[in-house]
């Protein structure tokens, strides 16, 4: 094999990782060669922890080489496989999670439960983040999630992103292991039928030389010690559950039992210390022995051997966490199940699921629910959802406990302010309901803003301010000022404010807006947004984009409470800007065009439905194209309504995917070769022009809707002479290859000389 493998590891410096390269020291054997990149944030950790695994490393027989580092984008940056098992909010957290809900007569736990609920809280906004730089960095990569609770992660991951995900989890083979060591035999001469969920599977079937050998192991079952569920319960229903399903038949046992005692967090915070305390300046060759007592048996008995039968293309069958797609048809096809699945090269693939009884498949269906319920909830910060999830889960028997829970934790505290976040609007589609913003429209409307009663504080910058200022009804207890929307400043300028604001107004273009949604996002704070250009669809998004070394990324999820749309003053702002909010909207044209490509090409997911109303949005452009050039109330309406359309829209689908393709790319691109700023509107229209040309697809249209609007497009109004524009071109396949930007054109159709040529002379420098 001679490429080598790049395998990335996020919470690498978890005390447990010395024990997965001790594994791959010596299983990685005839796998080519491996470059382990252990990432963490805390620096002093992550030496002591990297320090040990080099060593470990260097003593194996495999080809295996371990570094480490803080900087999450150069680690992702190509990989080929990721295993996440990072913790969020460290065993502080898990501590909570595994005692609050004892409170409300239920057990903590930290993957089933309320318990688990609250982990997703806190873990979800951090693991989408960090697939978005994947999606940039190692578009290709495939995600092996370890990080609980396990398949709530997956599930976000594989609705909100397109990262390649499976989740591996050691306790189905420990189950097995447990059954065969109970039949006295070896676990390879038993087949198993196993069929559910991550935390939620059942063995329905155990074959020993052909025969049917589960009611022996029936017989015994109570010889599994750690089960602790009742024997006739199991020998009633016919199929072993894992462990974890006592917490859903035995919870007044287990609260009797955990009843004033330490949690399991609270126990691994010394066994941890003393872990690290032995690990620093460790010299010898033997694995330290406190490594062996934290038992850390995943990376054995799944995490390396799933990664290897990808690494080797060993399609061989393991129990992992994967898309349901027809394996289990009675289960929703985008349902993250456990079952064994074939891995290899291309990922996993799930082998049709067994038959179980009739209760044992509603207990599934429902944790299904619960679990898209939760990651919904969380996603669009639905209380009602996140409500709807805790009753639909098998620990929380009462609407009074649901509640109780909730209010504990959700972000928001109690439900009233929570309603204040965001107003549910259920327009685009019946069964899921999305957070949106009200958008209020009108000429002169800041001064009826309500915002007497509450102490807030306006983030803008200096030009939008010197026009809202006279316009507003009451002073703001403080005004911020952005300058920048680099990762270091954001977080200084949040520093900056007062702690006792009540509320963040945001006035002024994307970054004032932005900004004023971090703001919001840490503080927890009721968000309003007055635009004062209409070129910006910040108002619009839930996410946060903020920039780190020189690219975008995207943080949070919040939805403002209220956005005012006032065209008195958005209509002082130079038209140039005003005019340019058509760039986002047009660049659906060259954008579906790649979507159907990519779904005819790679088969990526299609949607008809959604293509049409992308492209009747385009009809109303070309029909509104003279308000717009005009920047009547008429005009800025249309292009602020579009953008609400479109992330309405695209947040449904779950990806911008019909909204920005090559056009975008081209956008980017231009910024990273040219190293400056432009009006991102007047930018991704040349984009949306010249991949136009390129798709062979109605370029006069677009460049007849970009004259009529007055938007700024040529190069020569850009600042983009015509050396830049060449470069920009010969580099723009590169980039949407590095960057890993979407399939569009890019990938299908080379960008000749002659086409250059021909677009050099069409444009005007
Ligand atoms: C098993 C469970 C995991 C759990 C792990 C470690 O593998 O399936 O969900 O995270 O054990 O548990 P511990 O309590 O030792 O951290």
């Amino acid at each position: 094999m001679s490429k080598r493998t790049k395998v990335v590891v996020w919470g690498g410096s978890a005390v447990a990782t010395p024990e997965m390269v001790d594994v791959m020291s010596r299983e990685a054997v005839g796998a080519g060669s491996i470059e382990l990149v252990l990432v963490g944030r805390t620096k002093e950790k992550l030496e002591i922890v990297g320090t040990l695994c080099r060593r470990i490393a260097e003593r194996g027989p495999a080809d295996l080489d371990v570094s480490f580092t803080t900087d999450m984008e150069s680690a992702v940056a190509g990989a080929d496989y990721v295993l996440n098992q990072i913790r969020v909010g460290g065993m502080e957290g898990r501590a909570f999670d595994e005692s609050f809900p004892r409170r409300f007569g239920i057990p903590g736990e930290e993957t089933v439960g309320p318990g688990g609920f609250s982990y997703s809280l806190r873990t979800l906004p951090v693991v989408l983040d960090y697939c978005r730089l994947m999606e940039m960095l190692a578009p290709q990569a495939v995600l092996l999630n370890l990080t609980n609770p396990s398949s709530i992660v997956q599930y976000a991951v594989r609705r909100y992103t397109n990262v390649r995900v499976i989740g591996t989890c050691d306790s189905p083979v420990s189950l097995m292991e447990a059954v065969a060591q109970l039949l006295d035999l070896p676990l390879a001469e038993l087949s198993f039928s196993y069929v559910g969920m991550h935390h939620f599977g059942w063995i329905t079937r155990v074959l020993w030389e052909g025969q049917d050998v589960m009611p022996h192991v029936l017989e015994r079952v109570e010889e599994i010690s750690k089960l602790e569920i009742d024997a006739k319960i199991l020998q009633a229903i016919g199929a072993i559950p894992s462990p974890y399903l006592k917490y859903y038949y035995h919870p007044d046992r287990i609260l009797a039992k955990t009843e004033g005692r330490a949690t399991r967090a609270e126990q691994l915070v010394g066994v941890q210390a003393a872990m690290l305390e032995q690990y620093e300046g460790w010299t010898s060759a033997d694995k330290p022995d406190t490594l062996v007592r934290r038992g850390a048996v995943w990376y054995r008995k799944i995490v390396v051997p799933v990664l290897l039968a990808m690494i080797k293309d060993l399609r061989k069958p393991f129990i992992v966490s994967v898309d349901n797609g027809s394996a289990i048809p009675w289960l929703p096809e985008d349902t993250i199940v456990e079952l064994p699945a074939i891995v290899g090269a291309d990922g996993a693939r799930p082998l049709a699921a067994a038959e179980v009884p009739a209760d044992v498949k509603a207990m599934v269906q429902m944790n299904a629910a619960y679990e898209r319920l939760a990651v919904e909830a969380i996603v669009e910060r639905s209380y009602g959802k996140a409500l709807r999830a805790l009753l639909a889960n098998w620990m929380v028997h009462t609407a009074g406990q649901a509640k109780g829970l909730l209010d504990s934790i959700w972000p928001e505290g109690k439900e009233d302010e929570a309603g204040k976040q965001g107003q549910v609007v259920g327009a685009v589609s019946k069964t899921e309901d999305i957070v949106f913003p009200d958008i209020v429209y009108g000429d002169g409307i800041l001064r009826e803003v309500p915002l007497l009663e509450e102490r807030f504080v306006v983030v803008t910058m200096e030009e939008p301010w010197a026009l809202a200022k006279e316009m507003l009804p009451a002073k703001p207890a403080a005004v911020a000022f952005v300058r920048s929307m680099d990762w270091d400043a954001v977080e200084g300028l949040e520093r900056d404010i007062s702690p006792d604001v009540e509320r963040v107004v945001g006035i002024g273009g994307g970054s004032a807006l932005d900004m004023a949604k971090y703001v919001a996002w840490r503080r927890n704070l009721p968000c309003d947004l007055i635009p004062s250009i209409s070129s910006v669809d910040t108002f619009a998004t839930k996410s946060i984009a903020v920039r780190e070394g020189g690219h975008v990324r995207y943080i949070g999820f919040i939805v403002p409470k209220n956005v005012y749309v006032d065209y008195a003053l958005i209509r002082q702002a130079p038209p140039r800007l005003n005019r340019a909010g058509v760039g986002d909207i047009i660049s659906a044209h060259t954008a579906l065009w790649d979507w159907a490509l990519a779904h005819e090409r790679r088969g990526e997911r299609y949607d008809e439905d959604i293509a049409a109303r992308f492209r009747d949005l385009l009809t109303a452009l070309d029909e509104n194209a003279p308000e717009i050039q005009r920047v009547s109330a008429e005009g800025v309406h249309f292009i602020m309504d579009a953008y609400a359309q479109i992330n309405l829209i695209c947040r449904r689908f779950g990806s911008s995917r019909p909204q920005e393709g090559a056009d975008h790319t081209f956008a980017y691109n231009a910024e990273y070769i040219t190293e400056r700023p432009y009006i991102h509107g007047e930018l991704v229209s040349l984009g949306t022009l010249v991949i136009a040309a390129l798709q062979d697809n109605e370029w006069e249209w677009v460049e007849g809707i970009l004259e009529r609007c007055g938007v700024l497009y040529q190069p020569r109004d850009l600042g983009i002479s015509e050396g830049g524009f060449v470069s920009i071109l010969c580099s723009l396949e590169g980039y949407s290859r590095k960057y890993g930007r979407r399939y569009t054109v890019l990938d299908d159709r080379p960008i000749t000389e002659s086409f250059i040529e021909g677009m050099v002379g069409r444009l005007v420098f």
